[in-house]
């Protein structure tokens, strides 16, 4: 739909892809119902969001981690009227498998998988009511492609495009359109000086996130399902899911660098 006719309910609106996103969506005439954990910065968001878009720009406090939080959020959305639903929060969690603490498992998969599909199920029912309506999940190129040091956060955000697929064929046909956009490596705070020392290893290109927003702002204004952004990650994601065993030979600069960051960690002081 046309952002001027969407009244988007934004999760990770705080977030350094979230925050772009939301200034992109009032920008061009969507109302927005800024979610996050911090008031004060939620708060702080929507008076800069401010000018002619300032009425339509309003925040509710959520902790995607608890399901009581997420129902009082759908709650929220309901009588505001959210015809969109952006699903921006996301936690990271970088390492060799052997390397992760169980609570970051939970975490991510808390965070990147349980927490949308809550919060779509919970908003489901309205967004059927709707004459048209979108959920449009922010997903990864890793939820296409499994890379070494990204075990944890690959199977959340795979998880997340198959739950997004599926639903799409079961909606088919009525009112609510499911998307998925999977951005590679952007520019924010997610992403922790490992995983960029990672990056450069292995030529990674990262994104700004305010290329991330435009994209997020056609992809919701053209309808289109799935979209993956940055070359080579296209081909990398048609590659990947013809033929896998080919990209399984490629990988071995990913796997060096890896061993380089725990090196790297257990130098600083981490644990071996
Ligand atoms: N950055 C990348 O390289 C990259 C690449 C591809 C895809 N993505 C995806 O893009 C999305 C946004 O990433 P980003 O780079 O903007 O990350 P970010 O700057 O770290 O922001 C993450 C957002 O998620 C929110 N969040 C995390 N846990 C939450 C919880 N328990 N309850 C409520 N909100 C929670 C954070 O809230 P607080 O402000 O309260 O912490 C923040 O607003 C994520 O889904 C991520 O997986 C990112």
């Amino acid at each position: 739909m046309k952002a001027r006719e969407a009244r988007v309910l934004l999760t990770g609106a705080t977030g350094g892809i979230g925050r772009h996103v939301a200034a992109r969506l009032v920008d061009a005439g969507a109302s927005v119902l800024l979610a996050g954990r911090s008031p004060a910065q939620l708060a702080a968001l929507a008076r800069d969001l401010g000018g002619a878009g300032r009425e339509r720009c309003d925040w509710h406090e959520v902790d995607l981690l608890a399901p009581v939080s997420i129902e009082t959020l759908a709650g929220a959305a309901i009588p505001w009227r959210c015809n969109v639903v952006v699903h921006a929060a996301g936690a990271p969690a970088f390492g060799a498998v052997s390397s992760l603490a169980p609570p970051t498992v939970q975490r991510v998969m808390a965070t990147n998988l349980v927490a949308p599909m809550l919060l779509t199920e919970a908003l489901l029912p309205h967004l059927g009511r709707q004459p048209r309506s979108q959920v449009l999940f922010v997903g990864s190129v890793l939820g296409a492609i499994g890379l070494p040091g990204h075990a944890a956060y690959c199977a959340s955000k795979f998880g997340l495009r198959g739950y997004a697929q599926a639903l799409r064929r079961e909606l088919d046909g009525g009112p609510v359109r499911v998307q998925y956009l999977g951005p590679r490596s952007t520019r924010t705070s997610f992403n922790e000086a490992a995983v960029e020392a990672y990056n450069r290893a292995t030529g990674t290109a990262m994104d700004d996130p305010a290329r991330v927003a435009m994209a997020l702002l056609r992809q919701l204004e053209d309808e289109a399902s799935e979209r993956f952004l940055g070359f080579p990650e296209r081909l990398g994601v048609r590659l990947n899911g013809a033929v896998p065993g080919l990209l399984d030979r490629i990988f071995a600069p990913h796997r060096r660098a890896l061993a380089q960051a725990r090196a790297d960690e257990v130098q600083q002081g981490g644990t071996p």
